[in-house]
């Protein structure tokens, strides 16, 4: 796909998610097939301020691979100095945030609350696009609409378009919908309509695997598709779309060794890249990704809460895949774990919230 004069190629892109699209998970997620990863949302006043908690998150891919920088704001002027900040790291897009439905966002003013004020954000998309380089496109993320009584989409993107954006990503909810209810193909359909052939309209929402990303292909007409919450342990949906578009036939589902391997380069990359403070959650956060629904997951992530030095985890993790290839090879290949005790469940997610530093803050899901 192209966006401007950028050649994406094919394949799925991955949904900017804060505290989670960072530079271990971005990583994983190209090395498996993703057509584009993005920076969590950054705040474009706290970027300009130099506050630690934004510039610390503007990470530039590994090995010169391509990357969206996300902003959100609403003064046209320091969208235009985030987004230069963005270019200076080496950000081969500047994508702006018009879709988070957050209280702390939208009471700003910002995120989806644009989508009220179409004129505000036209001007930014135009003061930031023609500040860019001609080389780096500036896009937009946005919503259905405010809520059903204002599905604007179609008509917003267009604006978006007309005032710069050289690609729009839909997410098919409403601000008013948060993430629950249904995506609303009908909206991504609309916003690829009513787009020039030449901008590519990508189609976000509820997609958790192969038949849903061609769902979403097939209903909307859409040029590509992002992906968000699904791929959370599972990079290997990215290698399986890839595998479909390229009429290939679907990967096999990951052996043991294969998720033993991925998990632990996650894992050896928090290492190495997480602040100490930080460390520990982040290592919990990829046992309890890559652990889900297989066989002992429950119990392992019920474990790591005892844990309190890194490589106490990560024996831990080495020691559950292990037993988990034991099994493989004595039970043949069901991995699964069966249904859990409720109790269990809200015990893990009771742990998971008391020992949760700076996860995301912002969006409830
Ligand atoms: C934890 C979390 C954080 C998110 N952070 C962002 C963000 O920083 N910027 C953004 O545009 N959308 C953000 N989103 C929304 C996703 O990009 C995506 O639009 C949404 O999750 C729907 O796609 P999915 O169903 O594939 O997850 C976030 C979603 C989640 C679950």
């Amino acid at each position: 796909m192209k966006i401007g004069h950028l050649d994406i190629g094919a394949g799925a892109l991955l949904a900017p998610m804060e505290a989670v699209t960072d530079l271990p998970f971005r990583t994983i997620c190209e090395e498996h097939g993703a057509a584009l990863t993005y920076t969590e949302f950054l705040s474009a006043q706290a970027l300009t301020r130099g506050a630690v908690k934004a510039t610390r998150r503007l990470w530039s891919s590994l090995d010169g691979r391509r990357f969206a920088v996300q902003v959100f704001g609403r003064e046209p002027e320091v969208m235009v100095e985030a987004a230069r900040m963005a270019v200076d790291i080496g950000a081969c897009i500047v994508d702006i945030n018009m879709g988070c439905p957050a209280r702390k966002v939208t009471a700003g003013l910002c995120g989806s609350a644009l989508m009220r004020e179409p004129e505000l954000a036209a001007r930014i998309v135009s003061a930031v696009a023609a500040a860019l380089p001609a080389s780096v496109p500036l896009t937009v993320k946005h919503r259905a609409g405010w809520d059903d009584l204002s599905l604007n989409a179609a008509d917003f993107a267009r604006r978006m378009a007309d005032a710069g954006a050289a690609m729009i990503t839909v997410h098919g909810r409403t601000r008013a919908q948060g993430f629950s209810g249904t995506v609303r193909l009908a909206s991504i359909a609309e916003v690829r309509a009513a787009m020039p052939r030449n901008i590519p309209v990508v189609g976000n929402g509820d997609v958790k695997s192969v038949a849903d990303y061609l769902d979403m292909k097939h209903e909307t007409g859409c040029d590509a598709v992002m992906i968000g919450r699904a791929v959370r342990g599972n990079p290997w949906l990215f290698r399986q779309v890839l595998a479909v578009e390229d009429g290939r036939p679907m990967p096999p589902a990951p052996t043991v060794a294969e998720r033993r391997a991925v998990w632990r380069r996650h894992a050896d990359l928090v290492a190495e890249y997480a602040t100490p403070k930080m460390v520990l959650h982040e290592l919990r956060k990829t046992l309890a990704w890559y652990s889900r629904s297989l066989h002992g997951g429950a119990e392992l992530r019920h474990r790591c809460f005892a844990e309190l030095e890194p490589h106490a985890l990560l024996d831990l993790g080495e020691a559950f895949f292990a037993r988990l290839a034991e099994r493989e090879a004595s039970h043949g290949c069901d991995l699964r774990e069966p249904a859990l005790a409720l109790e269990t469940k809200c015990l893990e997610r009771h742990a998971r919230r008391s020992g949760r530093p700076e996860a995301s803050e912002t969006w409830d899901v």
